[in-house]
């Protein structure tokens, strides 16, 4: 199969906030998707998507499918741009589409639908001013986030707050950087676990991983937080998390889990691949934070892979799922 891979390069640039480019993909990723489809027989372009390169590129090219990880560039929408433009052309691409993409992207209504279907997801409210009366419904400890961001952008263990002046102090503060409303929604205390489902002729819900974080406490994190995901791994930081794949749960929580994710994940409309982030709290209530339908693919660094591994699958036959499952539906878009 003639291929595509389209990405946005993570870059290094002192001049932009530390988290700019949090959620672009490292030079590693990409190599490592190439040689994936490489492996699996496929030839393969790369498409750096910064404009004109996307366009340019297929004014001179045709291919059989493009294998998409882009996040794209502009605001809330971001992560459909890409899709939209191979909409437009009629070019098939590997994942969710324009509409999943830019609803996942979007918490607080991800977080409705999530509601309407009795798929449980922390009490919320969305602040849009800074200055709205907060919900008598919402109980301390609150988290605030960013309302369309990832990679944990803006979500910082100061982001948990116990009581109204540093609530009201960070939903402002979110608001102003990230320009955009704030997500508070109640901190669920419990495990952090995080769901892979992979579409590939039938729809496989991958073993559940577990994230400890008690091994980090001397950092002073404690939840996947951007300086735990940015950092992950440095011992001289004590951001060394445990990962427990499958998740050490009993079989019923673990079956309650799984149809949480893939609940979510059907509500939502994604397609291949997604990874629900969980929450289970101390009555086992699987509280789904959010779906994303790019979950990261680095293979030693992401959890997608770590749990696609534990299914007894290489990295490589991770790719060829993905690119088989998007080419079962070509021409049925
Ligand atoms: N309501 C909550 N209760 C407890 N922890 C939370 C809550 N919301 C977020 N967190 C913590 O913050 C982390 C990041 O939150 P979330 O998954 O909503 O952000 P994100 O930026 O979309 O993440 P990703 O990197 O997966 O794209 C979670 O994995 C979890 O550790
Ligand atoms: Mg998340």
């Amino acid at each position: 199969m003639k291929v595509a891979l389209t990405y946005n390069l993570k870059k290094k640039d002192p001049l932009k906030p530390a988290d700019y480019f949090s959620e672009c993909d490292s030079e590693e990723t990409i190599n490592s998707v190439v040689s994936a489809l490489k492996t699996k027989g496929h030839s393969v372009d790369t498409i750096d998507v910064e404009y004109p390169a996307l366009f340019s590129y297929f004014r001179k090219n045709t291919v059989d499918m493009v294998f998409n990880i882009a996040e794209g560039k502009h605001g809330r929408f971001r992560e459909s741009e890409v899709p939209a433009v191979l909409d437009y052309l009629n070019i098939p691409y590997t994942g969710s589409n324009t509409f999943s993409l830019a609803l996942a992207l979007n918490k607080a209504l991800t977080k409705k639908i999530l509601k309407a279907e009795n798929i449980p997801t922390p009490n919320f409210q969305l602040f849009t001013r800074g200055d709205e009366v907060l919900s008598a419904e919402l109980k301390f400890p609150l988290i605030v986030k960013p309302n369309c961001e990832g990679s944990a952008k803006g979500i910082n263990k100061a982001n948990v707050v116990s009581n109204k002046e540093d609530l009201f102090q960070k939903v402002k503060e979110c608001i102003d950087v990230y320009r955009q409303e704030a997500l508070v929604e109640e901190f669920i205390e419990g495990k952090e676990l995080t769901v892979g489902i992979l579409e590939n002729g039938k729809t496989r819900v991958l073993p559940i991983l577990e994230i400890d974080f008690s091994s980090c406490k001397k950092s002073g994190e404690y939840f996947y937080s951007w300086k735990m995901k940015e950092f992950q791994g440095d011992s001289e930081l004590g951001l060394v998390p445990e990962f427990y794949c499958p998740a050490r749960l009993d079989e019923k929580t673990e079956a309650i889990v799984k149809e949480a994710a893939l609940r979510t994940h059907r509500a939502v409309g994604c397609l291949d691949i997604s990874r629900t982030d969980i929450r289970l709290d101390k009555f086992n209530i699987p509280y789904v934070l959010e779906i994303n339908p790019l979950p990261g693919l680095d293979p030693k660094e992401s959890n997608f892979p770590i749990m696609a591994y534990a299914a007894g699958m290489k990295y490589e036959d991770l790719i060829e799922a993905i690119l088989m499952s998007a080419s079962e539906r070509k021409g049925l878009n």
